[in-house]
């Protein structure tokens, strides 16, 4: 998570690639060896003030040209269709939110499920469960004993990276790695097998794939895309649409052994300000066009059935609002006659909408509205917009006939339900021993290797090798999001019965060839081995989640690299497998270890990675390494955007080093440029200090103010006392304590405020880590932030055992019902107190639902 607690930085919408390549290379020096980056626009960028002409657009041809025969049944099927059912058609639920029930009644066109929704809300759901739910689902559309049309129903899945949500199913790299590949004909084989995978559970449609050009890792998604190069991505993009989809013309194209894509998210969800989810992107038209564009102009040319709508702006305008995009680029400009669907009830953010009214949207030019949990809502007010006249009858016709055309393009009139179709209930091609191959094959040419001194790899397996690092046997760090669950969290190692891990696939490898090979995680090992592979990495993540304020890897914990150091010490040669979703400034651990290989998120086959490393029994090499870097690798943490002039890069975009190269790197500068504060971000208060930009004041009911500095401290009429306590350290916490005389407060203030919005969307809270010294039994004591309402933590904290320290957690969504203004914080906190009472309190954070024991009640439930 992020706050913007560092400070605002002025947004980077210079055009500055040459220039940072330019000096990325200059700053290499003897290193790097790179490819021709070709990710630039280089002529003089135009104004940048939002604005939008259409006709700056290329022409795009959408490969199916209008079929008379089918153009005819949706005319006959239009003009037989009630309004109900159509607005059924552009409304789409979720299954957590709906039943196959819903679906017979308000005649839905089309279903999701969500990152966390799974049959019968069980993560790990079996295959069978999602097929029965397919079917069930699929019934339901096409039962007209209550009068309706039947019209089949499509599942949309985010099967992102192989048929991610099912256990069991092949897991491949996320596009980060699969782009360092730079194998085209391997992605199109890839999106193949996750069509077939998805197939076999009774999906007809995935939400991939991600065309996203993040030009900022700061970004939680940026591994969802393949690379910052505009060209790379438009380069898989397109062969991941026909590996998916079929070649448009070809016979088998959308068949029953393929899945329609939605490309994702238009339009420019990788270019926002500060890398930041859900965010503003200030680029030029040009850098819009010829940067964030550039995969839908291949995926559309390939035939893409659907395209998502962004959750971000485009100079302050919503995407899911913004007609010149939507409508008079994707669909005039590049001739897209597929359907535009909206994401996670984003039209709800457009001013003036909310998740369950939401007409605007529709004239903007989406089609199908993702309203997962909002969709009656949404049906209710879309069918009430049409019938005043809000909403044009001709858009929803038109909507609805860009739906209807997809259905037919895939057949799907004609065939019957999800388990009797071709692959239905093939459950053995989920992690078929062909398909893992395939997958490992990607690792094995994802992986970049950035450093080897001496030539340390690759390693004979005949020796005696030590695996540890928390990532070595950790299926979960492997897969990262969008795996099993929404952020990737939460899964056991029994979820991944067709997997193996990094230090599996060593194990085997090193035995087979008459070596020892030994796990421990912590490095303690039984035997002194003659070297180390140490695999560690970022906790898995998803969208906001995963932003970050700065390029350092878990600022605050060393653990990693003090492991390494520590194995260094004892004279053992270390190899570095460094996990992750993006580069990050890692110069210590680089230094650290004799050699450092990036996996990125490597997925099912950690036995990819053992491929590369270990020679053959006979010596030989067996599989060289080929990942080039598809993002530039950064010299600095305190800039993520490689389009700013501050940008600068350790090694550049296609760097990555081969066994054939020598793979000494000299020391690198070990000094971040930022402190223990800016480190940890969404921390407020830790270890007796408050985060830079924020300061404490207590105040009473007549406006008396004194700010805290040092401690003791009171208010002059002492209504409210700060004492020094101690919790894990000396003095590391404060003891908050109301004499009960008149009302009074202590706040959290920040300067500059801070933006919270999208932690607030979420399910993200204020974690305070607190000890209940004295509760009244009546009387106020809350909390609030911005402008709110308190919320009261009295009941409880009181039902907490007193002088106890515990995490006690308030919902976001708390204070911002209670009137804050998540947007722009100035107050990220306040306590208020009228009665006696003493709170003690060491640390006060953003956090996870899991970080806290106790969470406060809201009122309105939520
Ligand atoms: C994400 C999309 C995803 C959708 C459905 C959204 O929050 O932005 O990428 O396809 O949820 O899970
Ligand atoms: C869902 C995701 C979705 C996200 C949006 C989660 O609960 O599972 O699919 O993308 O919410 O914030």
């Amino acid at each position: 998570m992020s706050s913007k607690l560092a400070g605002a930085r002025a947004p980077a919408t210079r055009i500055g690639t040459t220039l940072a390549m330019a000096v990325a290379v200059a700053l290499l020096g003897g290193c790097g060896r790179s490819e021709a980056d070709t990710s630039a626009p280089a002529a003089t960028p135009a104004a940048a003030d939002g604005s939008i002409n259409p006709d700056s657009w290329p022409q795009v041809e959408w490969p199916l040209k209008a079929d008379p025969e089918i153009e005819k049944k949706i005319d006959e099927l239009l003009a037989s269709m009630t309004l109900e059912e159509k607005v059924g058609q552009v409304v789409q639920g979720d299954i957590a939110s709906l039943t196959p029930e819903d679906v017979r009644k308000y005649r839905l066109g089309s279903v999701l499920a969500g990152g966390s929704s799974d049959p019968g809300g069980k993560y790990n759901a079996r295959p069978e469960e999602w097929l029965k739910l397919a079917d069930a689902f699929w019934e339901a559309s096409m039962d007209t004993s209550g009068g309706g049309k039947a019209i089949p129903v499509i599942w949309g899945i985010d099967a992102m990276h192989g048929q991610s949500n099912v256990v069991g199913a092949t897991l491949f790299p996320h596009n980060v790695g699969l782009g360092a590949t730079r194998n085209i004909e391997l992605q199109r084989r890839i999106g193949e097998i996750t069509a077939q995978e998805t197939r076999t559970t009774g999906m007809e449609w995935t939400f991939a794939p991600t065309v996203a050009v993040p030009q900022d890792v700061r970004w939680g998604r940026a591994y969802e895309g393949y690379s910052e190069n505009p060209q790379l991505v438009a380069d898989f993009a397109r062969a991941m649409v026909e590996g998916l989809q079929g070649k448009a013309g070809a016979p088998d194209f959308l068949d029953d052994r393929h899945v329609m894509v939605s490309v994702k998210h238009f339009l420019g969800d990788g270019g926002t300000s500060n890398g930041r989810d859900q965010g503003d992107t200030l680029a030029t038209e040009q850098e819009l066009r010829e940067i964030h564009a550039a995969g839908y102009v291949t995926a559309i040319n390939a035939g893409a059935q659907a395209v998502m709508a962004s959750f971000n702006s485009y100079h302050g305008t919503k995407l899911h609002g913004h007609k010149p995009l939507l409508t008079d680029v994707l669909k005039g400009r590049f001739n897209f006659n597929g359907f535009v669907v909206g994401d996670w009830n984003g039209h709800g953010q457009i001013p003036g909408c909310s998740n369950d009214d939401c007409p605007a949207t529709f004239a903007a030019g989406l089609d199908m509205a993702m309203a997962p949990d909002s969709w009656k809502g949404m049906y209710e007010t879309t069918l009430a917009a049409v019938r005043d006249g809000t909403l044009a009858q001709e858009r929803l016709d038109d909507a609805v006939r860009r739906i209807l055309r997809v259905k037919f393009l895939m057949g799907l009139f004609d065939k019957p339900k999800p388990s009797e179709r071709a692959l239905g209930g093939k459950f053995e091609l989920l992690g078929a021993p062909e398909h893992r191959e395939v997958a490992r094959q990607a690792v094995r040419e994802s992986l970049v290797l950035l450093k080897n001194q001496g030539g340390l790899l690759p390693l004979s397996p005949k020796q005696r090798v030590l695996v540890a690092g928390d990532g070595a046997d950790n299926l979960a760090k492997q897969a990262g999001g969008w795996t099993l669950t929404w952020q990737g969290t939460g899964t056991t190692r029994a979820d991944f019965p067709n997997a193996d891990s990094i230090w599996q696939g060593l194990e085997r490898a090193v035995k087979a060839a008459g070596g020892n090979a030994e796990l421990a995680v912590d490095g303690k090992y039984k035997a002194k081995p003659d070297v180390a592979v140490v695999v560690f990495g970022e906790e898995p993540y998803a969208e906001f989640q995963g932003d970050i304020a700065n390029l350092l890897y878990k600022p605050g914990n060393d653990a990693d690299l003090e492991l390494i150091k520590r194995l260094k010490a004892d004279g053992i040669p270390v190899v570095a497998v460094f996990l992750t979703g993006r580069p990050l400034w890692m110069n210590r651990e680089i230094n650290a270890a004799d050699a450092f290989v990036v996996a990125w998120l490597p997925g099912s086959e950690g036995a990819g990675v053992a491929d590369v490393l270990l020679r053959k029994a006979d010596g030989s090499v067996a599989h060289d390494f080929k990942g080039k870097l598809s993002f530039s690798w950064p010299a600095q943490a305190t800039e993520g955007n490689v389009r700013s002039p501050d940008y600068k890069a350790l090694f550049p975009f296609g760097h990555g080093l081969t066994y054939a190269d020598k793979g000494d790197l000299d020391a690198l500068p070990e000094d971040s440029g930022i402190d223990g504060l800016h480190a940890a971000p969404g921390v407020y208060f830790s270890n007796a200090m408050l985060a830079p930009g924020l300061a404490m004041r207590v105040e009473n009911a007549q406006n008396h103010t004194a700010q805290i500095t040092t401690v003791p401290a009171r208010l002059h009429d002492g209504s409210i006392e700060v004492t020094a306590v101690d919790h894990q350290r000396q003095e590391d916490s404060r003891r908050f304590a109301w004499s009960g005389t008149t009302p009074a407060t202590v706040s959290v203030y920040a300067e500059p405020a801070v933006d919270l919005s999208r932690e607030t969307n979420g399910d993200l809270l204020l974690v305070l880590t607190v000890r209940p010294d004295s509760i009244p039994a009546s009387g106020k004591l809350g909390i609030s932030a911005g402008r709110g309402q308190p919320v009261s933590l009295r009941e409880s904290l009181a039902a907490l055992p007193a002088g106890e320290w515990t995490t006690v957690g308030v919902p976001l969504k708390c204070l911002a019902h209670a009137g804050a203004d998540a947007s722009a914080l100035d107050v990220l906190l306040r306590l208020h107190g009228d009665a006696e009472a003493a709170l003690s309190v060491s640390r006060v954070a953003i956090g996870a639902v899991s970080e806290a024991e106790h969470i406060v009640d809201c009122p309105r439930g939520e």
